[in-house]
């Protein structure tokens, strides 16, 4: 029970933009902050930080509040523990009602499990500076790496003493139960029921999480052992799990953030030398390719990342394939490669901090044109490569999922392998809509045919038009199929009944097809709908023209597609219905996207001038567009990509 006193000061002294800079990169966005939500995969911000008002408010999970909110909702912690967190943060002392701090370590269990893992930490630190052992064995070892005390302070390493019992031991000594020793994995059970210390003999590297708490150990082994493990690492526990930690971030947050970069590395002894090298902003995988959460967690702080390679060139093409998922996070990927043999760790001690830096800053390469270039050597050497290096590395590009980017990678590639580009984007094509029918099959498994024809994306198109140019796109297929289709009936109504229902709430923005939907409505109405010959008498110039497009057949098309993609189509009067229902849902869409890019600038400028107030309107409205684009999206089976 912390006391009412203690409470009222962290509130007095806490200030909300510190408190969630620590997890968050915020902007300064006019009188307010923003940034990336840390709640959600967004690609554009809409998590604000009000410090006039003391809040924060994340429209894309609506979760919203004051500063102790804030670090419940992201640290998934308790009132309590939110409290004493922040307590820590601004040094205040915490005043405690009645409990005592062991029974709190009883009331919650994962309370428990941080107390005995900081408790082991500990330990382990005596053992390797206070203890004979540790100290010929084990601070040895990191010496010989050359480790400095600063370093090993910083990253709290350890020693576990040669024994099956030593930790045991102590720790019952103190008072921890057998119990809660097995949950945190510091001892084995053995099937008789016995148990013996599971670090033993080995330096002791422990791995927090990001409010810097001891969640789990590696433990290395100290010489080249024949038949042994390098690392005995800890298991998964109620505090650990494996896929959502990242080994450095503690330690490199703040860096990662002002540095607005990530290197990612294999190994703790990786980051670890990294740092010594001065370069802090060092995250390691622990030798496996990220997790959707790992990059989730970096993206927290940055949206560029750096992989660094060790110079092995055979392991290099399997290494290029788990970035694949680092792109489809919509991050900056770029890499680096370390000279034959070297790894980050050997390289920087073997170089030194100032010509390691300098290695760094003038080895960064692009990560698309660092694949396009291992694979330009073989492509040129060898013609039956080519086709595989041109699918490899728009396989990559295809993940990208801002399209604007990927046509850049398109462009950038082309030069690079001499390419024409239009192979190039035929091949993203072919992939992009491979993904898509995956993505589709598995929405309608029980359905033999997806509900919607699928459509080949055009890259150019998407990045030439604008809001407006989609919206207007989409009208002009409305009109297309009124002229060519009147007739037809969709979902047991006439094609125009369908029309005139549906886009009750819809106006057309374009002019020319707006007066030839004005005729429709009025036809319709008066129970004589027009058809082409009435536009082509009666119409203006410009309806003329517009008519007489729409109503020129478009097989070539189809067939273009069917022949390149092996896509079946089928004639278009059989279609009618799936025509008339995409056209709906895509002539809605790209409306709604028109109206999300119009309040934006509402947005834009609530948040430089304009009150909390108008912000938050205009946010909300931002908010319910959003949803409207994800329901159709979804219903069009189109993945959003921003
Ligand atoms: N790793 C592991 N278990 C192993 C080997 C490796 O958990 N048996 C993980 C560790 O997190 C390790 C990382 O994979 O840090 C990279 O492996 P490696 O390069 O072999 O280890 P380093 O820590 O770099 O150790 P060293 O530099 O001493 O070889
Ligand atoms: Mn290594």
């Amino acid at each position: 029970m912390i006391s009412r006193d203690t409470i009222e000061e962290i509130r007095n002294r806490l200030d909300i933009v510190d408190v969630i800079s620590d997890f968050v990169s915020l902007k300064k966005s006019g009188q307010n902050y923003k940034a990336l939500s840390p709640f959600s995969n967004e690609k554009t911000p809409s998590f604000f930080v009000v410090p006039a008002k003391g809040i924060f408010k994340d429209f894309s999970s609506g979760k919203g509040g004051d500063a102790i909110t804030f670090v419940m909702e992201h640290e998934k912690l308790s009132y309590a523990e939110a409290l004493r967190y922040l307590a820590k943060r601004y040094g205040i002392e915490i005043k405690e009602d009645r409990q005592s701090a062991e029974s709190e370590a009883i009331q919650s269990e994962r309370e428990g499990l941080y107390i005995l893992m900081n408790f082991a930490k500990d330990y382990y630190r005596k053992q390797l500076t206070g203890s004979e052992e540790g100290m010929s064995v084990g601070l040895s070892y990191f010496r010989e790496r050359g480790f400095h005390d600063r370093t090993i302070d910083k990253f709290e390493l350890g020693y576990a003493l040669d024994g099956w019992e030593n930790f045991s031991n102590e720790a019952i000594a103190k008072g921890y139960n057998r119990e809660l020793l097995e949950k945190t994995g510091l001892v084995v059970k053995k099937e008789d029921g016995s148990t013996y210390d599971r670090f033993r003999g080995r330096v002791i590297f422990p791995v927090h999480n990001i409010t810097g708490k001891v969640i789990a150990f590696g433990a290395r082994m100290l010489g080249k052992e024949k038949n042994q493990p390098k690392y005995i690492n800890s298991p998964e526990t109620d505090i650990y799990h494996k896929s959502d930690v990242l080994y450095g971030l503690y330690q490199g947050k703040n860096a990662i953030r002002q540095q607005e970069v990530c290197y990612l590395v294999e190994g703790y002894t990786d980051v670890i030398s990294l740092h010594q090298a001065d370069v802090q902003n060092v995250v390691a995988s622990s030798g496996t390719a990220l997790t959707e959460n790992q990059i989730k967690l970096i993206r927290r702080f940055t949206e560029n990342i750096t992989v660094l390679f060790d110079g092995d060139a055979a392991g290099i093409k399997a290494a290029l394939r788990g970035i694949d998922m680092i792109l489809r996070g919509g991050l900056n990927v770029r890499v680096i490669l370390f000279p034959d043999g070297e790894d980050p760790d050997s390289y920087s001690r073997k170089v030194g901090t100032t010509e390691f830096q300098k290695f760094l800053k003038e080895h960064t390469q692009d990560f698309v044109s660092f694949k396009a270039g291992l694979y330009a050597k073989e492509a040129a050497s060898d013609p039956i490569k080519k086709a595989e290096s041109i699918r490899e590395i728009v396989t990559s590009i295809a993940q990208i999922p801002d399209p604007v980017k990927r046509s850049v990678y398109i462009q950038e590639t082309s030069a690079q392998l001499k390419i024409s580009e239009a192979v190039l984007l035929s091949e993203l094509n072919k992939i992009l809509i491979q993904e898509r029918k995956k993505t589709e099959k598995e929405k309608f498994r029980d359905q033999d045919e997806p509900p919607f024809p699928v459509e080949p994306i055009q890259e150019q198109a998407l990045v030439k038009l604008d809001a407006q140019g989609m919206v207007e796109r989409q009208e002009r297929e409305t009109i297309r199929l009124l002229l060519n289709f009147a007739n037809k009936s969709v979902e047991d109504n006439a094609l125009t009944d369908f029309f005139s229902r549906e886009l009750d709430d819809v106006s057309f923005s374009h002019p020319v097809y707006k007066l030839i939907y004005e005729e429709f409505k009025k036809g319709i109405r008066a129970g004589t709908v027009p058809d082409s010959h009435y536009f082509l008498q009666q119409g203006n110039e410009a309806v003329k023209q517009a008519v007489t497009d729409l109503i020129t057949p478009r097989y070539d098309t189809s067939k273009h597609w069917s022949d390149k993609y092996k896509i079946f189509f089928p004639k278009e009067e059989e279609m009618v219905n799936e025509l008339a229902l995409s056209n709906v849902l895509r002539l809605k869409f790209r409306v709604v996207q028109k109206m999300m890019e119009d309040n934006l600038v509402k947005v834009k400028q609530a948040e430089t001038g304009g009150t909390w107030e108008e912000l938050e309107a205009a946010l909300v409205a931002q908010t319910g567009l959003k949803e409207a684009e994800q329901e159709l999206a979804k219903m069009l089976g189109i993945v959003i990509a921003r």
